[in-house]
């Protein structure tokens, strides 16, 4: 069984940037999620981790304990490793600076997104939540200051992307643009090791995953596309899933087959999921295992971002069921 360290190196060809600078990267991950899995795994037993920290963050969301502490974890670790010059969270309102070591300046050149804690609404009742991160070069010259434009790129842009699940185990699911892997946390050793090599979406597509609480909030098209799920035809009616944290709903529809809709509502005109912290690393993972990643009228990763905490609507899984819904959203213009 290999490590995810041995696997990198193992897979050192297969990359087109430094081998080294994964690594250093992984470390930081590897450190913010044992240490948010650790406190995940006693969470009912202290009130210093559930519960909300009566703070409402820049999205005018309940801040939760958890996520405050994901937050803090996540950059202390990132700042420890000299690999990262900056980071945008989820949970801070402006992109944040790493000022490296003199001697290893020029290996700081990687801008980290993140959404800390995902699913926030899931810790207190002991259901899945997650941790979703996606890496950047820097744009601008290594000796200058970082600008907004380092943050705002492309999705098309990412070199690395991934997601932690902190549920019945704990895994790490990434792609640097060469297939999807998981790892395993084996909590004994504090290791991770390969657990699903090659992840892609299964042929037989399976689920639907919604919140069909919103329905009349819903545009005609995602009406129709939920009826056509619901339908009994061909290999349908799809099952209904729906936990309401993205990495576990997203993990789930990666691994039995199923499409993840998050469209605009009434109550979220341009979608509730944020572009860069969410929607672009999950839509990177969705290509790299052979599916496809859509807003409902283009592709997730060619949109232009116009500001850090921008959002959109995600739709996300295997090839054919996003591109009926794309039919559907089209013949109900
Ligand atoms: P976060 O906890 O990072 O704010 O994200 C919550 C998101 C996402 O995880 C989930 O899929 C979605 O919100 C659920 O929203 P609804 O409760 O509106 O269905
Ligand atoms: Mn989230
Ligand atoms: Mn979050």
């Amino acid at each position: 069984m290999y490590t995810l360290g041995e696997f990198i190196i193992k897979n050192r060809d297969r990359f087109s940037y430094s081998t080294e600078s994964l690594l250093r990267l992984f470390s930081s991950i590897k450190l913010a999620s044992k240490a948010i899995h650790k406190e995940v795994n006693k969470a009912g037993l202290t009130e210093e981790i559930i519960g909300s920290s009566g703070i409402t963050n820049v999205q005018g969301e309940n801040q939760q304990k958890l996520d405050q502490f994901a937050h803090r974890v996540f950059i202390e670790s990132f700042k420890s490793r000299n690999v990262v010059c900056g980071i945008a969270s989820e949970e801070s309102k402006d992109f944040i600076v790493i000022k490296g070591k003199q001697e290893d300046i020029s290996q700081n050149q990687y801008i980290v997104l993140i959404d800390p804690l995902d699913g926030s609404s899931n810790i207190d009742v002991n259901v899945s939540i997650g941790t979703i991160f996606s890496v950047y070069m820097r744009k601008s010259p290594i000796k200058m200051n970082l600008t907004i434009e380092d943050f705002l790129q492309k999705g098309n842009q990412q070199i690395l992307a991934g997601y932690i699940i902190y549920g019945s185990s704990t895994i790490l699911v990434y792609s640097a643009g060469n297939g999807v892997h998981g790892f395993t946390l084996d909590p004994s050793f504090g290791t991770f090791y390969l657990s699903h090599y090659n992840i892609c979406f299964p042929k037989m597509e399976k689920i639907y995953s919604i919140n069909e609480g919103n329905y009349y909030k819903f545009s005609n098209g995602i009406k129709k596309f939920i009826r056509y799920c619901q339908e009994k035809k061909d290999n349908r009616p799809y099952t209904a899933r729906y936990i309401g944290s993205l990495v576990g709903d997203f993990h789930r529809n990666l691994i039995q087959g199923g499409i993840y809709i998050y469209p605009k509502t009434a109550s979220y005109p341009e979608g509730k999921l944020r572009l860069l912290y969410e929607c672009n690393p999950m839509a990177f993972l969705s290509e790299q295992a052979g599916g496809k990643a859509s807003d409902g009228n283009q592709r997730i990763l060619d949109i232009e971002p116009t500001k850090l905490h921008q959002r959109s609507p995600l739709i996300c899984g295997p090839k054919g069921m996003v591109s009926k819904l794309e039919e559907f959203i089209v013949d109900c213009e």
